[in-house]
């Protein structure tokens, strides 16, 4: 049986640089997997190309067997990929509410006003996977407040809860724990842990080690474009390359 996402030959080019360079790799159902790298190795591009807000150069990217390669994001999003950002796009003006429900309406595919002119039971849906969301990540409380309102950390699960409005079956997650102190982060692998243990498949990019190294079941090493590992936790920390690319010294 194929993997749920496979990415075959992917390469993404700028002018004359290769951001990502003819990666192979793929996510199994129900697998939780790392995307690590230094800066620059590309690790944002191969989200873009996966969720379809920049194109493939060559390759091909699959899910559940269907190529998404060329899709629209929206498209992609309604398969059941859905992605949070490296830097947040809540919307500060926007109540809590109202910006994880832009996501459900995303995966319902209907303006709110549309739904309820059309008195389907769009709206009610809507609601309800917001309100799921935002349980989910722990907000419901603060539902009606201006998203700038909220502390930095509670902004990052803002954004997880936009994402999980749309209901995904892969959540796709750009360094959630960037900017989080230690206890906050170490209460993110927990809710990491948590969406996974109930069946949800996770492709994570992160810089903090503890954090990837503690909770991913693979992990794939970017290094210039390239993948230069592809392994359990254990043995990428050991691969001399990975030791190369970060510390900048011949393992
Ligand atoms: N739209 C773009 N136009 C031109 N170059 C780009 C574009 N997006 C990314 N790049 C370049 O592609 C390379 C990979 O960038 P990318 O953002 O994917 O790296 P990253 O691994 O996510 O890094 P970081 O850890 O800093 O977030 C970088 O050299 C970057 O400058
Ligand atoms: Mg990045």
């Amino acid at each position: 049986m194929s993997a749920m996402l496979e990415i075959e030959n992917v390469s993404r080019r700028f002018g004359g640089l290769m951001a990502v360079n003819e990666v192979t790799t793929h996510v199994g159902e129900g697998e939780l997997v790392g995307l690590i790298g230094p800066n620059g190795a590309g690790k944002t591009t191969l989200f873009n190309l996966i969720s379809g807000f920049t194109p493939v150069s060559s390759g091909e990217i699959r899910y559940r067997g269907k190529q998404i390669s060329g899709l629209k994001p929206s498209a992609i999003a309604h398969l059941g990929i859905s992605r949070t950002f490296q830097n947040l796009r809540v919307f500060p003006n926007m109540t809590v509410f109202d910006n994880v429900s832009v996501g459900a309406v995303g995966a319902i595919g209907q303006g709110p006003l549309q739904a309820i002119l059309s008195g389907s039971s769009r709206a009610k849906d809507i609601s309800e996977r917001s309100w799921e969301a935002l349980e989910k990540v722990g907000l419901t409380e603060q539902a009606n407040e201006l998203a700038a309102n909220l502390a930095y950390g509670k902004r990052k699960y803002l954004e997880i809860a936009r994402a999980l409005a749309m209901k995904p079956d892969l959540l796709i997650l750009d360094e959630p724990a960037a900017g989080l102190n230690d206890s906050e982060t170490a209460e993110l692998a927990d809710f990491i842990r948590t969406l996974h243990s109930e069946g949800l498949t996770v492709m994570l990019v992160e810089h903090d080690m503890g954090l990837v190294m503690s909770i991913c079941e693979r992990i794939v090493v970017l290094a210039s474009g390239s993948k230069i590992a592809d392994a359990e936790p254990a043995v990428v920390r050991q691969t001399p390359e990975v030791l190369e690319a970060y510390l900048g010294v011949d393992a």
